[in-house]
């Protein structure tokens, strides 16, 4: 693999970060982490989710608080985050909408509980005109066991 990638990823518990971590690990990539403002969702799943379904209503979407790097030089990004409602979690959104004027190719990978949904259909209709890759999926309790997965998703590349 030739490549250079970035791996992008959002993590509400840190479960994504750690499977962003092993992605790391296996790629030695350069990594962006989308912060948020602290105060913008709560220690609680349920409160978190009401918040996040405040801002797809509002359009008013976290606001990344570290500029996301110049995506030109890479080919490509590993877009990461949890499963929110079986799509992807708003600061993932917000992400993307940013990046909405580059035309890097993508690879979204996730973690969930168990359903996933619609996450990768969702994904891309949220990535508009990135060609995508297939994506990713592990569930959270997973990801220690997730080597052979992972070096299986990264042979696309
Ligand atoms: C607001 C919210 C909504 C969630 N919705 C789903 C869901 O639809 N399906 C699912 O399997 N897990 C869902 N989860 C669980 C997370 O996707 C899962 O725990 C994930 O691994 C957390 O990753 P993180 O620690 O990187 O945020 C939800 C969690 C939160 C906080």
């Amino acid at each position: 693999m030739t490549k250079k990638i970035l791996i992008a990823y959002y993590s509400w518990s840190g479960i994504t970060a750690r499977l962003a971590k092993k992605l790391q690990a296996a790629l030695g990539a350069d990594v962006y982490n989308m912060s948020i403002p602290t105060d913008t969702f709560s220690a609680d799943m349920y409160e978190t989710s009401a918040i996040a379904q405040k801002q797809l209503a509002s359009g008013n979407l976290p606001r990344l608080t570290v500029v996301v790097p110049d995506l030109s030089q890479y080919d490509l990004v590993l877009v990461g985050g949890p499963v929110w409602s079986g799509a992807p979690a708003t600061p993932v959104r917000s992400f993307l909408k940013e990046i909405a004027g580059s035309s890097v190719p993508l690879a979204p990978f996730y973690t969930h509980t168990g359903s996933a949904d619609d996450y990768e259909q969702e994904f891309a209709a949220l990535a508009g005109q990135h060609q995508i890759f297939k994506g990713m999926g592990v569930v959270g309790a997973h990801i220690a066991d997730a080597d052979i997965q992972i070096a299986s998703w990264l042979e696309q590349f």
